[in-house]
C-alpha cells in the first residue's frame, strides 16, 4: 500500500478525460454553482487540494485572487504547467499540507476543498468573518459494493463516514449555518478498461488512514485483483455500460 504522498506525487495530475462514462447525478447540489453564485469579481478564494489545477482552471471564476494548494510537488508542477497554458492571472499555485496550514489569518472570502482532507480549525482561521467553506468529499460508502467484493478501499474500515468526521469538525471550529448534504450519482463506464483506469488512478481501492500502514512505507505490489474485476463487471453490467455507484457529500459553512 502507497503512501498517500508518494500515491499523488506518482499520478502527477487530476485528468480523467481519457476515461469514458456517463453520469446520472441523481442530487441538486453542484459544487461549481454554489461557488459561481457567491464569488465576487473583487473576492480571494483558496483551493485545498487542487491535484493538477484542472478543476480551478476549468470551473472557477476570475476573481482578484486564487491560491490554490497541494501537498505534492508534482501536482503542483502540473498545475503549473496547466497554467502557463491559460491567460488567467488570478491563480498562484502553492505547495502546501492541508493539514499544516500556512496561509493567512482572516484572508479569504471563500475556500473550497474538493475530495481532499481538511483541518476545519485551520480553514476557519484563514476565512474572513462571513467567508464561506464549500466542500465536496468521497463518503464511505462510495462504491461500496466493490470495496465490499475486494475487501478494502477508502474509509472501507473507518468505524464513522468521513462526511460526519468532516460536519462535527466543520461545527465544532465554530463555524455557522452549516449544512451538510449526500450526493448520490450513478456512473457507467463504457469498458473494463475505463473502469480499470479510474481504479488504477484513483484510490477507491486504496486506504490510507489503515493503522497498520507504516508512514512512507511504499509496496509496488499493490495491484488490482482481475478475477474480482471481472466478476463485478459481470454482476454490474446494464446497457448503460459499468456501474459504479458514487457516493459523496457537500458541506457549506459559514464563519
Ligand atoms: C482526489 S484529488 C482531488 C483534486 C481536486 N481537488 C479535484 O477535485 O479534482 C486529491 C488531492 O488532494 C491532495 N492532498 C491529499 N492530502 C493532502 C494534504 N494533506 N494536503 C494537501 N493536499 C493533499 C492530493 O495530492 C491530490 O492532489
Amino acid at each position: 500500500m502507497k503512501n498517500e504522498l508518494r500515491f499523488y506525487d506518482d499520478i502527477k495530475d487530476w485528468d480523467f478525460s481519457m476515461i469514458e462514462y456517463t453520469e446520472e447525478n441523481l442530487t441538486d447540489w453542484n459544487l461549481y454553482k454554489l461557488l459561481n453564485d457567491c464569488a465576487s469579481p473583487k473576492c480571494k478564494i483558496l483551493d485545498l487540494g487542487t491535484g493538477g489545477g484542472e478543476k480551478v482552471l476549468k470551473n472557477f471564476p476570475i476573481v482578484k485572487e486564487i491560491i490554490a494548494t497541494d501537498f505534492s510537488k508534482e501536482m503542483i508542477n502540473t498545475a503549473n504547467e496547466n497554467l502557463a497554458k491559460t491567460e488567467r492571472k488570478d491563480i498562484t499555485f502553492k505547495q502546501m499540507d492541508n493539514l499544516n496550514m500556512t496561509t493567512p489569518n482572516n484572508y479569504f472570502d471563500i475556500v473550497v476543498a474538493r475530495h481532499t482532507c481538511i483541518d476545519a480549525n485551520g480553514i476557519y482561521k484563514t476565512l474572513k468573518i462571513g467567508g464561506k467553506l464549500l466542500l465536496r468529499g468521497v463518503d464511505k460508502l462510495d462504491c461500496w459494493q466493490l470495496k465490499k467484493l475486494y475487501g478494502k478501499g477508502q474509509a472501507f474500515k473507518d468505524d464513522k463516514p468521513i462526511s460526519l468526521i468532516d460536519y462535527e469538525a466543520i461545527l465544532d471550529a465554530g463555524f455557522k449555518k452549516v449544512e451538510l448534504v449526500p450526493i448520490h450519482i450513478r456512473e457507467y463506464y463504457k469498458t473494463k478498461e475505463d473502469l480499470l483506469a479510474l481504479l488504477l488512478k484513483t484510490p477507491i481501492l486504496s486506504n490510507f488512514s489503515e493503522s497498520e500502514i507504516e508512514e512512507n512505507k511504499y509496496d509496488d505490489n499493490d495491484e488490482i485483483n482481475m478475477n474480482l474485476l471481472d466478476k463485478y463487471i459481470e454482476e454490474n453490467t446494464s446497457k448503460k455500460g459499468i456501474l459504479l455507484i458514487r457516493r459523496y457529500y457537500g458541506i457549506t459553512a459559514v464563519k
